[in-house]
């Protein structure tokens, strides 16, 4: 049976998911791996504490293999995310393992992510470089671009904030 037969699962991420969440934010961040990723601050602050009280996100999995996860974090000023909207809008983070991108899983994963945010009655925000293919996928989903919000990123190009309200 080829992969392609087999149903993609969303679950909600749990406590102990840690681990596996620390695969995807290696792969939204363009780290090499874990490692990597564990070593810069600024990236390692997505995870860090996981689950506190306001985290909540999801996992892909086909055969009972994760393909991808997304979940959203409430930063405080404080921790100086790179594009902070309110209290009320948590940062997504979002990843999908190479082999499975193009066939809806991420786009899948935001639908859950919107969803339950929409329950809990806050927005959403995230943080694209300006040449990340992704942006499209933000826009289909809902997501706007926030006007004057490109800073320089850490890889040296621009990156730009978006945000999602959720439906009153
Ligand atoms: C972004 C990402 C999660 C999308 O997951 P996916 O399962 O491929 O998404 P879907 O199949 O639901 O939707 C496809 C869309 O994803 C985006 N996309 C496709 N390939 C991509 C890639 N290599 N990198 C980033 N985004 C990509 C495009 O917007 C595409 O839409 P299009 O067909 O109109 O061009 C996934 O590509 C990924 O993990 N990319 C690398 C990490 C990353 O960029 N994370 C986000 C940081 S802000």
């Amino acid at each position: 049976m080829s992969r392609h037969e087999t149903a993609i699962r969303i679950r909600a991420a749990a406590q102990d998911d840690l681990g596996i969440l620390w695969d995807f934010l290696a792969i939204a961040a363009y780290e090499a791996d874990i490692a990597a990723a564990q070593t810069v601050p600024f990236v390692a602050a997505h995870l860090a504490g996981w689950q506190r009280s306001e985290d909540f996100g999801f996992i892909a999995e086909r055969d009972a293999e994760a393909i991808g996860a997304v979940w959203a974090r409430q930063f405080s000023p404080d921790e100086q995310p790179a594009f902070y909207v309110d209290g009320q809008t948590p940062e997504v983070t979002i990843g999908v393992t190479g082999a499975a991108r193009g066939e809806g899983v991420g786009g899948g994963l935001l639908s859950a992510l919107l969803a339950e945010a929409a329950r809990r009655g806050v927005g959403l925000c995230l943080n694209v470089r300006h040449d990340n293919p992704a942006r499209r996928l933000y826009e289909r989903i809902g997501f706007r671009l926030v006007p004057g919000s490109a800073v320089p990123n850490r890889v040296g190009g621009t990156s730009f904030g978006m945000i999602w309200a959720a439906p009153r």
